[in-house]
Order: structure tokens, then C-alpha cells, then sequence
């Protein structure tokens, strides 16, 4: 789990102006949307006695804490302590941390770290989103796996002969061809074509793969720090799965996505593609849950790979690029050191861009993987 990057928390159409409670990153936020519309994201711990303001209501642009009615604003900072007698004033260090959220792709964004705006990374580029001839559905799955494990699982070519014999792969010719690995400033990417399954298809599908069969063009990719790009050019048509892998913790992860099709675009095909997606899901279920170590390693030697792992390989590399700079939340030590006596949060942009503030933040900043090779011990996430 990586600061200083826009997290996806929750699709647009499940934020309203009732405060949502949404946890992710081993931490709670709330999500809700001021009467103009705008989305915001807050921690969801009220400074005052750790109240969730989730379980609060809006008061104009306000959030309005459940157990002693203090009042945020979009920012964070407290503008009400109702116990207050008249002209004492809200304190400095009655504020909560607020964080930078946009819109797009259907997503709430939530910018999860503190760097000034000019050097935070971008939000992926996703055409596929919006094309006039694709359509496109929204879901979501829930896994009881790190979300890194999930992730390579999403763009690992070399899995589906064995684990999806019947959509995708065709065990009797399982080599995946060498691909060359295009890296992007947050990401990477590649394309290859793979053998067609047999003629096992059911459904509406089957058509495809009547006549001749021919290879099926895969593109696979993952933006930094949780989104993975999926691209089938099938007989039918493109089929493309955008998967948003958010953390809950380290054990539990909800992938939301977005499937889009050139193929069938009528509301009647909708409920087949989302049990075509789940039913990928479900197969490898059992196979990611089973991985150990149940973390992704920092330790590149601690898996073998081999040729058909290199886009995964540049995922590890990316990542621990980001942890070597200091951007790894430890979570294993918020948990073992802080869980329940001291609540910690993600450190939003106002810790450093109100000076006159930095020392007076009342909930302290997660603590953060040691950079440069880990010991086996420390290598937890
Ligand atoms: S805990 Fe939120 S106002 Fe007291
Ligand atoms: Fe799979």
C-alpha cells in the first residue's frame, strides 16, 4: 500500500450527500458530496474522540460529527464546537485530514498522501472509458487477498490455460510468446497473442469460435498504484476489463470494475458479461487465496520467475521503487504497535502546506516500510 497516488475508492454513483463510510488502506474515510455536487473525501476520525463522521450528517457544506456535533468543513478544519459558550474560539488543531478528490472514469479519487500538487503522479489513461462504441458495465468482487496478489493475478497471461481452461486458455498449447515489456511513467504494458481456447464454448459466445481460430490479441498492463488494463480482441469483437484492485488491509481486497464491449451492446447481454467477469473471478479464487506468503514479497529472488512473468516482474520493480522511497505504508506496524491505543492516518497536503500547523496535527501519520532491502522479518506489508 503506497502514499502519494490517487486512489480509487468508490464508483461516482454510490457517493450522495449522505456522508459513506469506505475503508481502504487499512483506514476509514468518509466520502460525500456538498449541495453543488463536488465529491469529498475526509478521514473519517473525528479529533475530538475519534467519532466516525460517516456516521454524521451534512449541515450546508459541513460534516456534522454524530456524538458532539463539532463541524468540517471540505478542508478539514473544524468550524463548530457546539459546547463552546459564545466567543470562545474553534481550536487550530481541530481539523481533520482532508484529502484532494476528483472524478473520473466513473470513480471517486482520492489523492492519499501529502506531496504539493505539481508532483503528484496523474490518474491512469484509460480510453477505453467513454468510447462511443463500446458499452460498458460496473461491479465489483471481494477476495480475501492482498490486493498485490490480486493485481498480478489480473494480467498474468501464463495462468489461464490451467486455471480458465474453458473462456480463455487452451491447455494443450500453453506457451505464452516472448513480449517485449513498454513501460509508461506509472505503468506498463503488453501485447500477446495467444492460442484460442478449444471449441468448448457455450452460450452466446460460442459463435466465435465456429469456423477457423484464429490467435487472440492480449493486452495486459497495470497503472500505478492499482489499476490493471485487460484487452481481449476476440472474434466477436473487444472485450476490455479495467480492474481498480483497492486494499481494504492486507488480508482483504475489493476489486471493482469496469467491463467494456464492442460486441452485443443491448442491456440483454449485460447480465452474461458480469457472470462471465465474476466467473473468472471464482476460478482463481481458490488459487490466489492458497498463495503464500499471503504478501507480495519486497525480495525479487523470493519467487522464481521466468520469461512470462516480465510484466509482473516490472510491477514488483515499480513498487519497490516507491517503497524505497519512503511511500510504503507499513501496515503490519500499524497494526502490531498502534491498532487500538493510537489511531494513525495517511498525511494529507495540508500537513505540509499549512507550516504554521505542522506540529499541531492531533492524529499521528501511518508509520512507513523501511526503504532499501528489507529484512525477511520487516518485509511485511
Ligand atoms: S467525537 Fe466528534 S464531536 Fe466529539
Ligand atoms: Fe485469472
Amino acid at each position: 500500500m503506497l502514499k502519494n497516488f490517487w486512489w480509487p475508492l468508490a464508483f461516482s454513483h454510490e457517493i450522495t450527500e449522505k456522508p459513506k463510510r469506505i475503508t481502504a488502506l487499512k483506514q476509514e474515510f468518509v466520502l460525500y458530496r456538498t449541495p453543488d455536487k463536488m465529491a469529498h473525501v475526509l478521514s473519517d476520525l473525528c479529533v475530538h474522540r475519534g467519532g466516525a463522521l460517516s456516521d454524521g450528517w451534512m449541515n450546508g457544506n459541513c460534516i456534522v460529527c454524530p456524538y458532539h456535533g463539532w463541524e468540517f468543513e471540505t478542508d478539514g478544519a473544524c468550524v463548530k464546537v457546539p459546547a463552546n459558550v459564545k466567543n470562545v474560539p474553534v481550536p487550530k488543531k481541530a481539523r481533520v485530514d482532508s484529502y484532494p478528490t476528483v472524478e473520473k472514469y466513473n470513480f471517486v479519487w482520492a489523492f492519499l498522501g501529502d506531496l504539493p500538487e505539481a508532483e503528484r503522479p496523474p490518474l491512469p489513461e484509460l480510453p477505453h472509458y467513454g468510447r462511443p462504441d463500446m458499452k460498458a458495465i460496473y461491479g465489483e468482487y471481494h477476495w480475501p487477498v492482498l490486493y498485490e496478489r490480486a493485481l498480478e493475478n489480473s494480467m498474468d497471461a501464463a495462468h489461464a490455460p490451467f486455471v480458465h481452461g474453458g473462456a480463455f486458455g487452451n491447455r494443450e498449447e500453453p506457451e505464452i510468446p516472448l513480449y517485449e515489456v513498454n513501460y509508461y511513467d506509472f505503468g506498463a504494458e503488453m501485447t500477446v497473442t495467444l492460442k484460442p481456447p478449444k471449441k468448448n464454448i457455450k452460450g452466446s459466445w460460442s459463435k466465435m469460435y465456429d469456423e477457423e481460430r484464429p490467435g487472440v490479441k492480449t493486452r495486459a498492463g497495470f497503472f500505478m498504484p492499482c489499476v490493471t488494463l485487460l484487452e481481449v480482441n476476440l472474434p466477436l469483437g473487444l472485450m476490455v476489463l479495467l480492474n481498480f484492485h483497492i486494499p481494504i488491509d492486507d488480508t482483504k481486497t475489493v476489486t471493482k470494475y469496469i467491463n467494456l464491449r464492442t460486441f452485443f451492446k443491448g442491456n440483454w447481454a449485460d447480465r452474461d458479461a458480469h457472470k462471465r467477469v465474476v466467473k473468472i473471478f471464482n476460478e482463481d479464487r481458490p488459487i490466489v487465496i492458497a498463495q503464500r506468503p499471503e504478501l507480495l514479497p519486497y525480495d525479487l529472488g523470493a519467487e522464481l520467475h521466468v520469461k512470462s512473468d516480465a510484466i509482473q516482474i516490472a510491477y514488483r520493480q515499480m513498487r519497490n521503487k516507491y517503497i524505497d522511497m519512503g511511500w510504503g505504508i507499513d501496515s503490519h506496524r500499524i497494526e502490531a504497535e498502534f491498532a487500538r491505543e493510537q489511531a494513525v492516518v495517511i498525511p494529507s497536503p495540508a500537513r505540509r502546506e499549512v507550516p504554521e500547523l505542522a506540529k499541531a496535527w492531533v492524529m499521528k501519520e501511518v508509520p512507513y516500510k523501511k526503504p532499501g532491502k528489507l529484512k525477511d522479518t520487516d518485509s511485511h506489508e
